[in-house]
């Protein structure tokens, strides 16, 4: 106990509790770090997401926001404490349906539902909804928690369990969910051994600065509680990271010069009270502020600082697509648009800030952080570290969310770096500010396209030139530039075609993986010009992009051949929704002068996997003699489902009960490389490894009994029982050799898609299989606010074969959030929104009705014809939706995020 802290009393739960704790620490550090109640988690430490919503006698209220003197009599409750029943009937809820994806605003989502069900049993959708208004979620979109809660206290569905070898198809809630809706997920900050020390860096308060540190041991000398000052002097390896190897180039700890606002420069660890509380502004370091450029435009002057010398005009890389003779199919067009366009840069905002924990266990340092790509994670941190990558593991923590921008690198070759210099365990939890202002973001892009068509409203040619602002180091720049072009033309027919990019350096935060990987960006130029192209061919909207719409047997710009395209089956799917929802538009214009609906529509084509690159997929499924089957499956799940699609496609390739699966990993001590949770790849690619697994394992099982592929296999204690017809055979598993992974039966099979390399002028084949989708968009604009109201969204996606619908319709719903985001409200202002209340994200409040229409067009190519699903959602929500604004008022915003005031500026410009 110090000088400064009290004894308090409180109950929890009704228990009794007393802390010796400041009267100001904040109520979430005393219930997770003095009574170890974790469910309580930090997302922002300023009241802004809500993660940390417990009651206090009753009512519900931020932890981070009270401080703990304030609650001396009063009686808390967690999730871990609330009332059981109540609490059970709401986990069953939000597990049956889906209303938990990555799990970490979960607890908070559940303790605002439990104050409303506790006062009104059997609450209205809007009772629920403002109820949670003050919870933020990143992943749901919110409409599956609201139909959680209203069911709560009303029927719940059945539990859901499959036959043998059925479970694909079937809407199982996720595996791996229970821990997720009692608080027991273990997260990032969650965990740390007895005795762990906290790490802090110290950050550039410049875009672009020279610096030379002072006497840091001197520094560190004089405060307690501080055991290693680490700069990169001591960075054993190579000082650069990367997600694409030869492109690494963003340092672990910066050397001499800082490119952007917020770059670590050193790290201070000691012990976690004395080091939370150092003020970190007189660490002796000297700026030496230089010129900085922030957009692509400033970037690519000729007087611009250029940030790395060996990329000439500050251009990482150039992309490009080219067939046909575009110019000239334009030139011979009976109706061209043409037009430009500039989006922002966008925050991920997950929930869960970056952290994690290090320890040694012998030579081997292991880290346990947040991540989308352990193997990636592993390779990189030993790079830096200067160790073999068989000296690291990494056991991925929870993930709070990711969506791309946990693929990079973050706290873990800081983390390396300290426990290898302390040689105790060491943990490093970003701020939320640390978190946007270190964390990549989704590139901003400026786009000039012309789109051609004939007489008959068929598309003629298309010219497009995106660049795309790349910050300070390469991450993954080259992926967006290299994508966009392929894609650039949506799921359209477009004979004669030209798409060029270039990813460009400015000192803004580092943009990088963000679900589409510029394809979004790139679909507002395509969409918002098809919807001018139509109308000068005088073609409904919708009738036009069908008549344009790819099928199979047709070429792509790639030269690539395509079968199994499902976009007309979805823009015809969308069609009844389109003509009532254009009559219902209409209807309401004729009464209204200052608010009018419109109805917009755009469309989506993605391919799965990395773009003409190797990325396999390896899956290991085995039996141990004691009858446990274990399915291997190094693919992180962030959210989207990977524990639960990849176990449905390994238990019926098997053909056992779903059940029957236990999953193992992932863990790069434990699981074989699934690659990366990125570009929609893992129901695709991993599934199908673990469809070969599965059949192989079942191959085994059948060749030592000796029976036919009918037979139903039954995994049971100590053996595997085989039946068909009237034969049954027995394989006792204890007769059988234990291989070196302890297993008595075991199959291990990689996938790698077959992809080709693309030459100078993007021709190939970049992805093995494409998914499709189309969303219309109804919204009401306030002509005299400038306000846009999403009143529904209709989301058609041809995802090959629907392995977990349930899961499918949470992607959808959650990427139609997020590109409502992009369309609405959401643009990061480097140096100006690094927080959650200047950033704003959707709220349960901003969400619309959502209709997810599941088209099933099975690939050959995919696992019993599973396609990818997790990016394709978000692609056509703001192009549809800044279609409908234009189609409702007539603004024609070509710089969303569309803010009122852009809105009132498009209006003044069309009159
Ligand atoms: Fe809500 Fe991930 S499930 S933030």
């Amino acid at each position: 106990m110090t000088a400064h802290e009290q004894h308090i009393a409180f109950t929890v739960g009704g228990q009794p509790h007393a802390v010796f704790a400041s009267p100001g620490a904040r109520l979430s550090e005393v219930l997770r770090d003095h009574l170890g109640l974790k469910s309580v988690k930090v997302g922002c430490d300023a009241g802004d997401c809500g993660a940390c919503t417990v009651l206090v006698d009753g009512r519900q209220h931020c932890a981070c926001l009270i401080p703990v003197a304030q609650i001396s009599g009063c009686n808390v409750e967690t999730l871990e404490t609330a009332e059981p029943d109540l609490r059970s009937r709401l986990q069953k809820a939000f597990l049956a349906h889906g209303a938990a994806q990555c799990g970490i605003c979960t607890p908070g989502v559940m303790m605002a539902a439990m104050e409303l069900l506790q006062i009104t049993p059997l609450p209205t959708e809007a009772q629920v909804e403002t109820a949670l208004s003050g919870v933020l979620c990143r992943c749901t979109g919110y409409r599956k928690i609201v139909t959680a809660v209203v069911a709560t206290n009303r029927t719940l569905p059945d539990s859901v369990r499959p036959l043998p070898g059925a479970s694909v198809g079937a809407r199982l809630p996720r595996l791996d969910g229970q821990p997720k809706v009692d608080g027991s997920e273990i997260f990032g900050a969650d965990y740390a051994p007895e005795g762990t020390l906290l790490i802090r860096a110290v950050r550039s308060p410049h875009f672009h600065a020279d610096f030379v540190l002072g006497d840091v041991t001197a520094w560190a000398a004089a405060r307690s509680g501080i055991v290693a000052v680490m700069t990169s002097a001591d960075i054993a390896g190579v000082n650069a990271f990367g997600v694409i190897p030869p492109l690494a180039d963003q340092p672990a700890l910066a050397e001499c010069t800082v490119r952007y606002l917020g770059e670590p420069v050193a790290l201070v660890v000691g012990d976690a009270a004395r080091v939370e509380a150092l003020d970190l502004g007189d660490f002796p370091v000297t700026w030496s502020p230089r010129p900085h450029v922030l957009t692509e435009a400033e970037a690519g002057g000729a007087q611009a600082p250029q940030l790395h010398a060996h990329r000439p005009e500050n251009t990482l890389i150039r992309g490009r697509v080219v067939s046909g003779a575009p110019q000239e199919a334009l030139r011979a067009s009976a109706h061209r648009v043409t037009g430009e366009f500039r989006t922002a840069y966008v925050e991920h905002a997950y929930i869960e800030p970056e952290a994690g924990v290090g320890w040694l266990e012998g030579d081997t340092l292991v880290i346990q952080a947040c991540t989308q790509a352990p193997v990636m994670d592993r390779d990189d941190t030993a790079r830096v570290l200067g160790l073999p990558p068989e000296r690291v593991r990494i056991i991925p923590a929870a993930a709070g969310g990711g969506f791309g921008a946990k693929l990079d690198l973050s706290v873990q070759p800081l983390i390396g770096l300290a426990v290898l210099k302390t040689k105790r365990p060491c943990r490093m939890v970003f701020s939320r500010n640390e978190s946007m202002r270190s964390s990549t973001k989704r590139h901003p892009g400026t786009m000039t396209a012309t789109i051609g068509a004939d007489e008959q409203g068929k598309i003629t040619g298309m010219t497009f030139h995106g660049d795309f602002n790349t910050g300070s180091y390469a991450s993954w720049g080259p992926t967006v530039a290299t994508r966009v072009p392929v894609h650039a033309c949506g799921p359209y027919k477009t004979p004669n075609y030209r798409a060029t990019s270039r990813a460009i350096h400015t000192h803004g935060p580092t943009a990088g993986a963000f679900r589409g990987f510029g394809v979004p960006q790139a679909a507002i130029c395509q969409e918002m010009l098809y919807d001018e192209l139509a109308e000068k061919c005088a073609l409904d909207r919708l009738e036009f992009r069908k008549r344009n719409a790819l099928v199979d047997g047709d070429t792509t710009p790639c030269g690539q051949k395509l079968d199994a395209v499902g976009i007309k089956e979805c823009l015809d799917a969308l069609q009844p929704h389109w003509h009532r929802a254009g009559k219902d538009a209409a209807s309401f214009n004729a009464g209204s002068d200052d608010r009018k609906r419109g109805v917009g529509i755009a469309s989506c084509w993605y391919g799965c996997g990395n773009t003409a690159l190797p990325n396999p997929s390896t899956i290991r499924l085995g039996i141990t003699p004691a009858g446990a089957l274990r399915l291997h499956q190094g693919a992180t799940d962030i959210g989207q489902g990977a524990n639960t699609v990849i176990a449905q496609i390994a238990a019926d390739a098997l053909g056992v009960a779903i059940h029957r699966v236990e999953i193992v990993g992932p863990d790069t001590g434990m699981t074989p490389d699934c690659g990366k949770t990125s570009a929609s790849r893992h129901t695709f690619i991993t599934g199908r490894a673990a469809e070969a697994a599965g059949r192989a394992l079942r191959a085994e099982i059948l060749r030592l009994t000796n029976l036919s592929e009918a037979a139903q296999i039954i995994v049971a204690p100590g053996e595997v029982r085989v039946t068909e017809g009237r034969s049954s055979r027995t394989v006792t598993l204890s007769d059988l050799d234990v291989d070196a992974f302890g297993y008595a039966l075991r199959a291990e099979e990689t996938y790698d898609p077959p992809t080709t390399a693309l030459d100078e002028d993007g021709q190939g084949t970049p992805y093995a299989v494409y998914g499709y989708g189309a969303q219309m968009a109804e919204v009401e604009v306030d002509l005299k606010l400038g306000t846009t109201r999403v009143l529904r969204i209709t989301a058609a996606h041809d995802l090959g074969r629907a392995i977990n619908p349930l899961l499918a319709e949470g992607q959808i719903e959650g990427g139609i959030a997020q590109g409502l985001g992009l369309a609405l409200m959401e643009e990061f202002i480097p140096g100006r929104t690094e927080n959650l209340h200047d950033y704003l994200i959707p709220t349960i409040g901003d969400m619309p009705e959502v209709v997810s229409i599941l088209v099933e067009k099975p690939d050959p190519e995919g696992p019993m014809g599973a396609k990818g699903l997790g990016e394709h959602v978000l692609i056509p929500t703001a192009p549809a939706i800044l279609n409908a604004i234009r189609h409702a008022s007539g603004a024609r915003i070509t710089n969303p995020p569309a803010l009122p005031h852009r809105v009132l500026a498009a209006l003044r410009e069309r009159s």
